[in-house]
């Protein structure tokens, strides 16, 4: 069995799937943190690998930018290849004063701007949210490790250049950070009844004109993605 973007036959993705944006971000981690990790997926370039990581049975595959493409590769694994959680792990800009360049956001909820939401036919307003065991053992994972971390709402956009130039009114309402994939996600996992989470680094301050080094956005990536993979192995 195969789906259009993903030629990975039933039993070769494992049940937890983490998801960075970039696809060489995937082979990267697949790399350097997993043991005997094979590739499953090389449709359209969206690499996906599995592996172990002490112990524990994880892939990890690229989600590509933006709604429309985490949709797709999401939908997909939870309905077609029966994983059951998706860590989300990727990059934000800091909106809210007190989150920083290099400091990690926990995505609680995720807002958005984009229309994702009009195909579930709601009498009102669906509020994206992860779910709590991801929260949970990514937060306790996130408190033994020696950097700033944040929990709560983010924002997914559908748009990199906004021409509306609108974050300033999504702090007032206690957003944390911008970025373009978690809400999608958040409702794949909540119509399929399954788990989802959405780590993010701060790689930018948009507001104060801010942004990170390669090579700093390469250490703060560490940080998320171990957090991430040492939340995988707590689940049950
Ligand atoms: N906007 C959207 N997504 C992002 C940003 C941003 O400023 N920074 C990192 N991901």
């Amino acid at each position: 069995m195969s789906t259009p973007h993903n030629n990975a036959k039933k039993g070769d993705i494992a049940e937890t799937v983490l998801m960075p944006g970039d696809p060489l971000r995937a082979k990267f981690i697949a790399e350097n943190y997993l043991e005997n990790p094979v590739c499953y997926n090389e449709v359209r370039g969206m690499l996906g690998f599995t592996g172990t990581y002490k112990g524990k049975r994880i892939s990890v595959q690229g989600s590509g930018m933006g709604m429309p493409s985490i949709g797709i590769y999401s939908w997909e694994l939870f309905n077609e290849y029966d994983v059951k959680n998706i860590i989300r792990v990727g990059t934000a800009g800091a909106i809210a004063d007190n989150v920083n360049l290099r400091d990690i956001i926990i995505g609680l909820s995720a807002s958005t701007n984009s229309n994702f939401a009009s195909q579930y036919r709601l009498p009102g307003t669906y509020a994206p949210t992860a779910s709590w065991d991801l929260i949970d053992a990514a937060v306790m994972v996130a408190q033994e490790r020696d950097c700033p971390f944040h929990v709560g709402n983010i924002l997914s956009s559908d748009t990199f250049y906004d021409d509306a130039a609108s974050l300033a009114d999504w702090k007032k309402m206690g957003v944390l950070g911008i970025e373009m994939e978690a809400a999608a996600l958040y409702m794949n996992a909540a119509r399929a009844g399954k788990n989802a989470l959405c780590i993010l680094t701060v790689s930018d301050c948009p507001l104060k004109g801010l942004s990170t080094s390669a090579e700093e956005r390469q250490t703060s990536f560490r940080n998320m993605m171990e957090i991430a993979l040492d939340a995988a192995v707590l689940l049950p």
